[in-house]
């Protein structure tokens, strides 16, 4: 997942790199580019229809007016990351879900086969957020229909609710952008210290998440992409928040 994909490297870089290594890289990210969009049918042509929704079409944030190199474009998840990361036995009555960047609410509907008393998406773009909300009322399982809201804002200044104890991501930030969120989230873990999880789905930034000194690691599965280094990239971790910021909660934090 990138911010934006740039479509042939700059003339003087391709000139520096041999042709065979060159013609590698454009067979591969062709092969990419396939595979995405043979996903993207498969998907379309049976979950989506059976659900009634529309997730599947990526768009870039330059078509919505947004664009700006910090932000990720719109692409969903797979529709089955957050089963493999996250079991329902996990979630108590009084979790609250989160996804930062909820695009098209993909991940929301997966959200709401678990026992969440709540499932917040924060998106930027007015337009997703209503497709996402669209695609919450038109759901046709009805295992998928609990307390939601899909809130239309810019997460890097979007107090985060202080109920919220599972924040998902699917790399919707890059760079200062993504320390802004931190501090969001830190910020809202000193006004009401909890327990908290994350998961980051393709964690791009894992460097900053980690020197934040929120977080710790947890648990990883790798992703579904074909190819080790593909897979390597798509992981999906969770973390804990560190256990001195758990407040009197600690069982939930980690003390490493
Ligand atoms: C890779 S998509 C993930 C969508 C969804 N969470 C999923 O996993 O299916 C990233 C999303 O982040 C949103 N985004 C980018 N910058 C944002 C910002 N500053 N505030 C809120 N959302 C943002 C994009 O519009 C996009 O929908």
């Amino acid at each position: 997942m990138r911010a934006r994909a740039p479509a042939k490297l700059p003339v003087q870089d391709a000139r520096r790199i041999p042709a065979h290594l060159l013609r590698r890289s454009q067979v591969r990210l062709a092969a990419r580019a396939a595979y995405l969009v043979a996903r993207r049918t498969a998907a379309t042509l049976t979950i989506e229809r059976r659900l009634g929704v529309e997730t599947a079409r990526e768009l870039g944030l330059a078509e919505l007016g947004l664009d700006a190199r910090e932000r990720c474009r719109y692409e969903p998840s797979a529709w089955h990351a957050l089963r493999r990361i996250l079991a329902p036995e996990e979630i108590g009555a009084d979790d609250v879900f989160l996804d930062v960047g909820a695009g098209k609410g993909r991940v929301l509907l997966q959200a709401l086969r678990y026992p969440f008393k709540r499932v917040i998406g924060v998106e930027l773009s007015p337009q997703l957020a209503a497709i996402a909300l669209g695609n919450l009322a038109r759901c046709s399982d009805p295992v998928m229909a609990g307390a939601h809201e899909v809130i239309t804002a810019d997460a890097t200044r979007f107090p985060i609710p202080d109920e919220v104890t599972v924040i998902y991501m699917f790399n919707p930030l890059r760079g200062a952008a993504f320390r802004e969120l931190l501090a969001r989230i830190g910020e809202s873990v000193e006004r009401r210290p909890r327990p908290l999880r994350l998961i980051y789905n393709t964690p791009l930034e894992e460097a900053a998440l980690l020197e934040s000194g929120l977080f710790l690691p947890l648990r990883a599965v790798r992703g579904r992409r074909p190819g080790r280094a593909w897979a390597e990239k798509t992981a999906i971790r969770m973390y804990v928040l560190r256990a001195e910021l758990c407040g009197g909660d600690s069982e939930h934090g980690a003390t490493r």
